[in-house]
This record gives C-alpha cells, sequence and structure tokens, in this order.
C-alpha cells in the first residue's frame, strides 16, 4: 500500500553514501526528509533544499544543531521516520593502544548523539507510530582486530536502538547493512580497490523492505530481508 505524501523522515549523514540514498529514494517516494551532514557545501549539492527536502549542515554531535534538526520537525509536525545513519569510523588500532579522546570522540557520534537526538524527536515518533532504525554494522557481533572501536559503538547502538523501542512501544531496528562502496569502507581498507563492493543504493530496497512489513523490533542483516520498492 502507498504510504501518504506527508510522511517525514529524518536522515543523519544525508550528503554521501547510505544516508543520500536512502534519502533519495524516500523523497522520489513522496516522503519529506529533514538530514544533514558536516560539509554544507557537499550537502546543498547532493540534496538542494525544497519545500519537502530540509538540509541543516553541522555535526550530529552538537547539541544547538540537534535541537535545529528538532525544530525542523517540529515545523512539520510529525515524524515517521528516524534514521541514525551518521558515523565514524574512528581509529583503526589495537584497544590496547586507541587514545581516550579517539575512543570518546567515536562514541559521542555513534551513540550519544543518536540518544539525545532520539529524545528530542521520541514525542513526534510515538505519536505517529513511527519507526525508529540504527544502521549497525557486522563488527557489532564480530570481534575484528583493529575494529573495537567503531564495533563496541555500534554494539552499544544497537542495545540503544532496541531498548528505546521496547521502552516507547515503537518499531525499532539495529540493521547491518553490509558492505558498501562509500567513503566509509574505502577508509577502513585504504588502498584496497573496493569496486567489487555494492553501491549503497543497493541496500535501500532492504531497508524499504522493513519499513514496509511487521518485523518485530530487533537486529536484522539488510540482505536477509527481501527487498521491495515499495512502501508501507
Ligand atoms: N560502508 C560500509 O561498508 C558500511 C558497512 C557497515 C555499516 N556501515 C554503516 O553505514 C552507515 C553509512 O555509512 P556510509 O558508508 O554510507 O558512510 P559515508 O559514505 O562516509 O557517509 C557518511 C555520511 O554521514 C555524514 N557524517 C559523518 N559524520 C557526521 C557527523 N558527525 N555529523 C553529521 N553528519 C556526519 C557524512 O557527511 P560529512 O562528512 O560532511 O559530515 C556523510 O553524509 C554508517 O552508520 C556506517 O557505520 C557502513
Amino acid at each position: 500500500m502507498n504510504r501518504s505524501d506527508n510522511e517525514v523522515a529524518v536522515i543523519t549523514g544525508g550528503s554521501a553514501g547510505l544516508g543520500l540514498a536512502l534519502a533519495t529514494s524516500l523523497i522520489d517516494k513522496g516522503w519529506s526528509v529533514v538530514t544533514d551532514a558536516r560539509d554544507a557545501d557537499r550537502l546543498h549539492a547532493a540534496l538542494p533544499g525544497s519545500a519537502r527536502v530540509t538540509t541543516l549542515s553541522g555535526d550530529v554531535r552538537d547539541l544547538d544543531h540537534q535541537d535545529a534538526i528538532a525544530a525542523a520537525v517540529a515545523r512539520h509536525g510529525r515524524l515517521d521516520l528516524l534514521v541514525h545513519n551518521a558515523s565514524e569510523l574512528g581509529p583503526m588500532l589495537p584497544l590496547a593502544e586507541v587514545p581516550e579522546s579517539l575512543f570518546s570522540r567515536v562514541l559521542e557520534t555513534n551513540l550519544l548523539a543518536p540518544l539525545t537526538l532520539t529524545q528530542r524527536l521520541l514525542p513526534y515518533l510515538i505519536a505517529s507510530r513511527g519507526t525508529l532504525i540504527g544502521i549497525s554494522s557486522d563488527a557489532a557481533v564480530e570481534h575484528y582486530p583493529t575494529w573495537g572501536t567503531y564495533a563496541a559503538s555500534k554494539a552499544a547502538l544497537d542495545h540503544l536502538i532496541l531498548t528505546l523501542g521496547e521502552e516507547n512501544g515503537i518499531r525499532a531496528y539495529a540493521v547491518d547493512p553490509g558492505d558498501m562502496r562509500t567513503a566509509m569502507h574505502q577508509d577502513a581498507f585504504p588502498g584496497e580497490d573496493i569496486s567489487d563492493r555494492p553501491l549503497p543504493e543497493s541496500v535501500v530496497p532492504h531497508l524499504l523492505a522493513l519499513l514496509a512489513g511487521d518485523e518485530p523490533t530487533g537486529r536484522y542483516r539488510a540482505t536477509d530481508l527481501a527487498p521491495t520498492g515499495a512502501t508501507r
């Protein structure tokens, strides 16, 4: 079934990669999208603003910036989908060598910001019986050497998202998108040819399937979800 034209999504990190692919798809389907990124020029070039597209440049860790996102949602008066996608890879170092400042910074971006932004937006999400998604990683459940900082943040993000779902009676999903050909993936594998990795656009139909379906709150791998182009 088609969703109405006035549904509203917040997607963090919408200027590139998976965030941009998902934002573009939802906009094409008639959704209004509020999104952000730190590099204002890249953000506004990727998604020109319109009545249905709000692009807010800023760091998702910044509470004033989060207030601006909440104000944009308030102008719409509803929120049907919140996707915590913006993320930092952090230092690719054995945990024994990770500087505390870099560990803290990754947790601020990947864990604390999703909490404080969700706190600001929860009333809208609950009122719309909306969906909360945290973009996770296989690193959240595996134990790859040198990935520990990012992995710990994603494991904790999974817990945060799923607990928020249970506490608030909203559908909440931690989604492992799988490897994608993006800047973050290239940063994780410097100098490696990543042209065999799928484009982030290929993950979007799996996310749309989750949005359209009735799966219970939980952790999912995108590739385990039958893809669809439809939204409910
Ligand atoms: N790529 C993979 O293989 C892979 C695998 C598993 C999971 N993931 C997850 O998938 C999600 C998307 O990753 P991706 O590969 O698409 O990343 P990407 O291509 O590097 O894009 C990241 C986006 O987030 C924005 N961003 C980063 N830090 C931000 C911050 N502090 N505040 C606001 N915006 C910020 C970036 O813009 P600015 O830099 O301008 O801020 C950009 O728009 C992430 O959660 C990642 O952990 C990726």
